[in-house]
């Protein structure tokens, strides 16, 4: 199955100028949902997860049914101020400001192999800043995984653990 048959092109969006790789209609066919799934199942299986990550707010889309199906629970890191009780944050720099994610402070135990998940692995600046918070809080992040990664950009340059994409594009 060619899973790049159901990613939607939008050009001009969110701005001009840019091409965007739109999931929902990779997400809305069962069919391709379920092999994409499956697909990154296999790839991610063998780094024996302790639990999965997932970013919010697509990066949910992956790591929840991902979890169930390796057997691990799954954790969110979510923007500022939307999880309860104790939590630990990280601040990173965008194009314009900074942005806040956070983990609940209570969520991993020190040295728990954590497989990090993503919809889409562009600049990596999102993804890098999850791996900082988890490490910070003690994890063991031993891989990256995502649907899509834009390879021009070079995002998984950021990183010293494999970084597994389902789908990559070169422009
Ligand atoms: C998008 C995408 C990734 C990130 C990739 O999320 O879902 O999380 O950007 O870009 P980067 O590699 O350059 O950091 P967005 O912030 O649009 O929010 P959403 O997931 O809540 O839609
Ligand atoms: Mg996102």
């Amino acid at each position: 199955m060619d899973l790049k048959q159901h990613i939607r092109h939008v050009p001009d969006f969110p701005k001009p100028g840019i091409l965007f790789y739109d999931i929902s209609t990779l997400l809305a066919h069962a069919g391709a949902w379920h092999e994409a799934l499956n697909r990154l199942t296999e790839t991610l299986r063998p780094y024996k997860p302790d639990v999965l990550v997932g970013i919010e707010s697509r990066g949910f889309l992956v790591a929840a049914p991902l979890a169930d199906r390796l057997g691990t629970g799954f954790i969110m890191v979510r923007k500022r101020g939307k999880l309860p009780g104790e939590t630990i944050r990280h601040a990173y720099d965008l194009e314009y400001g900074e942005d806040v994610i956070e983990i609940q402070a209570e969520a991993i135990k020190p040295g728990q192999r954590v497989v990090v998940l993503d919809d889409l692995l562009a600049t990596g600046g999102t993804m890098a800043a999850a791996v900082t918070l988890l490490e910070k809080v003690g994890a063991d992040v031993v891989g990256i995984g995502c649907l899509i990664e834009l390879t021009f950009l070079n995002g998984r340059k950021r990183f010293k653990m494999p970084v597994h994409s389902l789908l990559s594009y070169d422009n």
